[in-house]
């Protein structure tokens, strides 16, 4: 089979190349995926440039979500019933850029055949991670502000329209002012740019009183420093990516008498402290609000896994509009596939 493969860390354009690998067989407990689609997600490019927080032994293939069809079971109960249906193929490894993966059988969900390709290889990380944070760590209230940075972003827009869909409000901080129209026509209470001042000055001005109660960052830097700036006494500031892979600035007087909690927030992390119920409970809950709207991806260009280096080129573009997509079964299997 062919698949993205990288041999050393380092810019994804440049160690990124697409080769003929062995077929992998599933072992006890899992299963083999046909790909049909992987998304570029910045965790992915991360990974290939070394910076993120877990990497794998090299040579690697990148792809930690997707959708394919499930063509061979190990031995195991799970991997039999999945067998021949379409999934989310959740490869918390990493390995999916690749015209078949393994995963542990557990980890391949069932999609309902009214959810088409594009937003089934986009199933898990995004809308998981969205509701995760805003619903189950923060419990932003109804009526309340909830400011986030990177708004602009495919996991931003999910955020701004639960706000719409759960009663809160949201103020949401882009770097490029053409995005503000796109955010308010999704929804988006506020939009400011962090080029035009201070964040935390825009913000107060926005909410009025001392600052929010809840934000999000997966930012840092500059930026996610003004977000925590930003926060009302007893504030909550949850950081989830590291894009500006720059540190965060805490003045330890605000966090201390301002009583400001600052925590890290991590899906794969999140999801081993669910019970089988409650992460089954979640699943038919995204896909409820992917069918509304509200958690389904913008999806930008496709490519073909031969085209693996503009894809991640592309992926890296700033206001390159919408998540990026590798195509990894070719056009007509693709749709014969569809409501399988
Ligand atoms: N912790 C977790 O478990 C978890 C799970 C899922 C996602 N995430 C994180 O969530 C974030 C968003 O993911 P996504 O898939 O939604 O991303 P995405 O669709 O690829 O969008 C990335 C966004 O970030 C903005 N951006 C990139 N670098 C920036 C910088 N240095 N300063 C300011 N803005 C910057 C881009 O702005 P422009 O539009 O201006 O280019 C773009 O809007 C990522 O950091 C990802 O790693 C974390």
């Amino acid at each position: 089979m062919r698949a993205a493969v990288f041999e050393r860390f380092g810019d994804p354009v440049e160690v990124l190349s697409v080769r003929d690998v062995p077929l992998p067989e599933p072992g006890p407990g899992q299963v083999r995926v046909r790909m049909i689609a992987s998304p570029i997600n910045p965790s992915d490019l991360l990974v290939v440039r070394g910076r993120y927080g877990v990497l794998p032994r090299l040579p690697a293939t990148p792809g930690f979500e997707g959708v394919g069809i499930v063509d061979k079971a190990g031995p195991g109960l799970l991997g039999r019933w999945v067998e021949g249906k379409r999934v989310a193929a959740i490869n918390s490894v990493g390995g999916n850029w690749a015209e078949y993966a393994v995963i542990p059988a557990r980890q391949a969900r069932p999609i309902p055949a009214d959810i088409v390709d594009e937003q089934a290889a986009t199933f898990f990380v995004n809308p998981a991670t969205a509701l995760a944070m805003v619903r189950h760590v923060l419990e932003v209230p109804k009526g309340e502000w909830l400011l986030q940075s990177a708004a602009g972003s495919t996991l931003g827009k999910m955020i701004i329209k639960l706000g719409r869909h759960d009663g809160f409000k949201t103020v949401n901080v882009v770097r490029r002012s053409e995005a503000k129209e796109e955010l308010t026509r999704l929804g988006a209470d506020a939009v400011i740019n962090s080029s035009e001042g201070p964040i935390d000055e825009q913000v107060k001005r926005i909410t009025g009183g001392d600052g929010v109660r809840y934000a999000l960052d997966p930012i840092g830097g500059e930026a996610g420093t003004g977000v925590f700036r930003s926060l009302a006494s007893e504030g909550r500031l949850v950081i989830y990516g590291s894009l500006s892979g720059e540190p965060i600035q805490i003045d330890p007087r605000h966090l201390i008498s301002g009583r400001k909690v600052v925590e890290g927030f991590w899906l794969g992390h999140w999801m081993r402290d669910r019970s089988i119920p409650s992460a089954l409970l979640l699943f038919r809950e995204i896909a409820s609000l992917i069918r509304q709207g509200v958690l389904s991806s913008h999806i930008g260009q496709s490519f073909d896994l031969d085209e693996i280096r503009e894809a991640a080129h592309q992926a890296d573009t700033t206001a390159r509009g919408g998540k990026v997509l590798l195509k990894l079964l070719p056009e007509d299997a693709s749709t014969a596939s569809k409501g399988a």
